[in-house]
């Protein structure tokens, strides 16, 4: 298989992390590689964001190691940190959008703020217009944040996260809280992201539906539409990757079918059967 050889974009190696006497990552290891999917399952408060922030290295481990795109980033000073995460697109759980900044100004802050990327003036407009015509929310650009609806603002997160065509995204419960309309156009979006870009890409989410359809669907360019993965004659851009988090732990990593046959009654309850 290649993906096999495929170099490792994310690599946890007995992570933990404590919130006082909370054990927020227990010893967490595991290995995300070139192209895979991962969908990140677990119960409120069972580590996901935690689990994405210090991959971030917005929150650094009591012990253990953190290594993004090769580099350990575990003691990595800020200012390095700046040129790590230039690469990474993140969805925040609750959107991170700047209520003060107009959509434009919201979807630019990555380009404009991050020295690695040496985004020219000029050119800063015309991302932002094709980010947001991605997401089908160019007509929003002068608007702010509390303009929009919810579902909106989780569009405009998705314009912010793919606009500097990051080799990397995570998303941080991207449906929690939609109605399931939107919550489909916004997992489509994900999908369209991915695969356009062929980025390597994470979801937390307490959904298990989500990461079906990450696993069952795949973005054909060329019709514009999503299609079941290896309906076109070619295998699926990639392996989907199922972890489950329970109290910080990583008590399941696998495949689809490895997870839909799990006796763990924990695992289990994800599972729609
Ligand atoms: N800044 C913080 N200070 C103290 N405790 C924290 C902090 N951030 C997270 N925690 C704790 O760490 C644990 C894991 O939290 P986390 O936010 O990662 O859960 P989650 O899996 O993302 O949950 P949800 O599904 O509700 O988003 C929780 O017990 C939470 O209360
Ligand atoms: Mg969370």
């Amino acid at each position: 298989m290649p993906e096999q050889a495929s170099p490792v974009v994310l690599r946890f190696e007995k992570v933990s992390l404590a919130f006082e006497d909370v054990r927020a990552l227990d010893e967490v290891s595991l290995e995300i590689r070139r192209g895979e999917t991962c969908i990140l399952l677990g119960s409120a408060g069972s580590g996901k964001t935690v689990l994405l922030k210090t991959a971030l290295g917005l929150l650094r481990p009591d012990r253990g190691r953190v290594e993004v795109f090769g580099q350990d980033i575990t003691r990595m000073r800020e200012s390095q940190l700046f040129d790590i995460r230039a690469r990474i697109g993140i969805l925040f759980q609750e959107g991170g959008l700047f209520d003060s900044l107009t959509i434009e100004e919201n979807v630019a802050y990555p380009l404009v703020n991050q020295k690695l990327l040496r985004v020219p003036p000029e050119e800063v407009r015309k991302r932002v217009e094709q980010a947001l015509e991605f997401v089908e929310l160019e007509h929003t650009l002068e608007k702010y944040p509390s303009e929009l609806s919810g579902g909106m603002r989780r569009r405009v997160g998705i314009a912010r996260a793919l606009v500097t065509d990051p080799p990397l995204l995570l998303y941080d419960s991207p449906t929690a809280g939609l109605d399931p309309i939107t919550a489909c156009t916004i997992i489509t979006l994900i999908i369209k992201g991915r695969d356009v870009r062929r980025a390597t890409t994470v979801m937390a989410t307490h959904r298990y539906q989500d990461g079906t359809w990450l696993d069952e669907f795949r973005y054909n360019p060329k019709s514009g539409r999503l299609e079941p993965a290896g309906s076109d004659g070619q295998p699926g851009l990639s392996g989907t990757k199922f972890m489950v988090l329970r109290q910080g732990k990583l008590v399941f990593e696998g495949s689809r079918a490895e997870l839909e046959a799990c006796q763990d009654p924990y695992v289990a309850k994800f599972v729609k059967r």
